[in-house]
């Protein structure tokens, strides 16, 4: 399905309000993948990338990422601190997607250089590969907040980040399941890691 419309969106689940994907992009052949906010009011869509991510190098030299939709809390843990495992990545009309997402939605933006990007995007093409059907899942969503966290605790150093996280992480451990406790061992260690360099 080649969607054209950016009401269409709405089919590829990217809806008014932030939408977390993990964008993929591209540079010099190499693939990346990250999380990252879109901001969606209407047709109004906006990015804001900080410095010094390889997605804010790839955008800002390429001028274009893809939006992945997934419910997969894992992936965004793991994108948010390191890289995304072998295998990740399936090149779909072109454009670098990851392979188990639920859609995708390639956009081009006209960054300029700066310590922040905040920059429109415009849609291009996109496709629903499949809908994903599940109950709410509160050590999920809290896997997500983690990620978050994790990244402005190693870009801030605030310990309130950290004892965010610990808390969340005692809800994970009694809601979620083995994917979000897994995704949760995976970020504790990398944080460690990051701690001791
Ligand atoms: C859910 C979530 C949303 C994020 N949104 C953004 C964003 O909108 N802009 C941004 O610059 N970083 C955002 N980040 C942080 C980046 O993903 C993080 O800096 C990551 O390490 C960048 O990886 P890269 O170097 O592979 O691009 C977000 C992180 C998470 C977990």
């Amino acid at each position: 399905m080649e969607i054209k419309d950016v009401k269409a969106l709405d089919d590829l689940g990217i809806l008014d309000g932030i939408n977390e994907v993990i964008a993929t992009t591209e540079k010099d052949g190499v693939m990346n993948a990250a999380p990252l906010g879109i901001i969606r009011d209407g047709d109004n869509l906006t990015i804001r990338l900080f410095a010094g991510s390889k997605t804010f190098g790839n955008i800002l030299a390429t001028g274009w990422f893809v939006a992945n939709v997934t419910h997969d809390a894992w992936i965004f843990a793991e994108t948010a601190l390191g890289d995304a495992p072998e295998g990740s990545f399936e090149i779909r009309h072109g454009h670098p997607t990851l392979k188990d997402a639920e859609s995708w939605a390639y956009f081009t933006c006209e960054p300029m250089r700066s310590d922040i990007i905040i920059t429109q995007a415009q849609f291009v093409e996109g496709e629903l590969l499949r809908r994903d059907f599940r109950a709410f899942n509160r050590g999920s969503n809290l896997v997500v907040e983690c990620a978050i966290a994790a990244t402005r605790y190693i870009a801030l150093r605030a310990d309130s980040y950290y004892d965010e996280i610990h808390k969340m992480h005692r809800i994970i451990n009694r809601c979620g399941g083995p994917r979000e406790k897994e995704a949760m061992d995976r970020l504790m260690d990398r944080l460690d890691r990051y701690l001791h360099i």
